[in-house]
């Protein structure tokens, strides 16, 4: 039987300033979904990362489907109700839109959403950050599905060894392409090696379609016009059985990447992989962060989760991305550390400098006029 899994995600106010989304606001959307179960919704989970709260549901009615979305929608009006009572920070942050309509796409949330026939046994893993962007994922996805050094299945499992197709979305001009790897791996770091531009999408298996990851991959800058914090995506990996193992999955992260984001969303970073009760970014509202529940799906139901990165073996990932956000702090307002400045469109930063443009003279004006000046011609 078909099931979807839908994760839709939305910052509506952080305790205090961008740390944290509290108690209070989960148990609203707690509330909401629990009167949904058995009417829309097989089984739900709902948890944050960060000042990101992500409702994580399951469903017999597809993706993109109205209901659901409303259904997230509503839990997210109804905990920034409660968030505008404690004036938490940035209440209703994510939410751009009056009303809902049809579709969270567009309207702020995140959403990442795939359906499939459930396997006899069918373990799914929820990936869900903060303070960094969807393009968070490329690096880690590749590694999962396109690289044996990461993933030893696509050498040693017949069902891969065919590869992967990716979906790979151009974010400015709102195109995609899919490639496949290992045939175009090449092609395909060409374009994901861009975290300006491209995000991926979507993880097809090349033997059969079946549907592998799906990430949130909707840019909230670019919806508003306007900085309105980073979009803090969550992602959805099958595992096992004719897909990468949990294990190796989840050995994408055990050595950490810079990712864009950080403080007002205008640095690069290391990303940490954290337990759920780490997820909590405060040094410099960081580093990025992500976290990793583990579920199996048994007749829709989501059983779990297991927080797979409360294990020892990733507190050495999370040294070293200590040891890197130290090092590239040093840095402060200079690049690297600062995002280029085509990633800096949707930030406070233009309209700083919008001030001063104003102010810029032609060297040659100035030259010349020094001249001038220098033979006392003018004052
Ligand atoms: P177990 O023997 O613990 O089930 O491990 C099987 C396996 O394939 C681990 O990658
Ligand atoms: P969020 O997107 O997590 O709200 O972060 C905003 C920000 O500016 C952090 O410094
Ligand atoms: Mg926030
Ligand atoms: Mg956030
Ligand atoms: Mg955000």
């Amino acid at each position: 039987e078909r099931v979807t899994i839908s994760v839709i995600k939305a910052d509506v106010g952080g305790l205090c300033g961008h740390t944290e989304a509290p108690e209070e606001l989960l148990d609203v959307c707690d509330y909401v979904l629990e009167e949904a179960v058995d009417e829309i919704l097989i089984d739900y989970y709902v948890t944050r990362c960060g000042d990101d709260i992500n409702l994580i549901m399951t469903h017999r009615l597809g993706i993109d489907n109205e209901k659901i979305h409303g259904l997230a929608w509503r839990a997210f009006e109804e905990a920034t109700k409660v968030a505008k009572e404690l004036k938490l920070y940035g209440a209703g942050q994510d939410l751009l839109a009056e009303a809902f309509s049809g579709n969270v796409r567009g309207m702020g949330p995140g959403c990442a959403e795939m359906e499939f026939v459930e396997r006899p046994s069918e373990p799914v893993i929820v990936f869900c950050c903060d303070k960094t962007d969807p393009s968070v994922f490329n690096l880690p996805l590749y590694r999962i599905f396109a690289d044996p050094f990461n993933t030893a299945g696509l050498v040693y499992d017949k069902s891969m060894i065919n590869g992967f197709k990716f979906d790979v979305l151009d974010v400015i001009e709102n195109k995609q392409i899919t490639l496949k790897a290992p045939e175009e791996s090449y092609q395909l770091l060409a374009l994901i090696g861009n975290l300006e531009r491209y995000c991926i999408k979507r993880v097809h298996r090349a033997k059969d379609n079946e549907i592998a990851a799906v990430v949130s991959s909707e840019k909230l800058n670019l919806i508003a016009g306007r900085y309105v914090g980073k979009d803090d995506p969550v992602a959805i990996v099958r595992a096992q059985s004719g897909m990468p193992a949990v294990g190796e999955v989840l050995e994408a992260f055990a050595t950490p990447h810079f990712v864009p984001g950080w403080m007002r969303g205008c640095h690069w970073g290391p990303l940490m992989p954290v337990s759920e009760e780490d997820a909590r970014p405060a040094r410099f509202d960081g580093p990025p962060r992500i976290m990793a529940l583990g579920f199996q799906i048994s007749n829709g139901k989501l059983i779990g989760p297991n927080d797979l990165f409360d294990d020892v073996s990733f507190n050495r990932a999370r040294e070293k991305a200590l040891e890197m956000a130290d090092m590239i702090r040093r840095m402060g307002p200079f690049q690297p550390h600062r995002l280029p400045e085509a990633m800096m469109e949707y930030t406070s930063v233009p309209e700083v400098l919008a001030e001063l443009k104003e102010r810029f003279v032609e060297t040659e004006k100035v030259e010349k006029a020094e001249k001038l000046r220098e033979r006392g011609e003018i004052e």
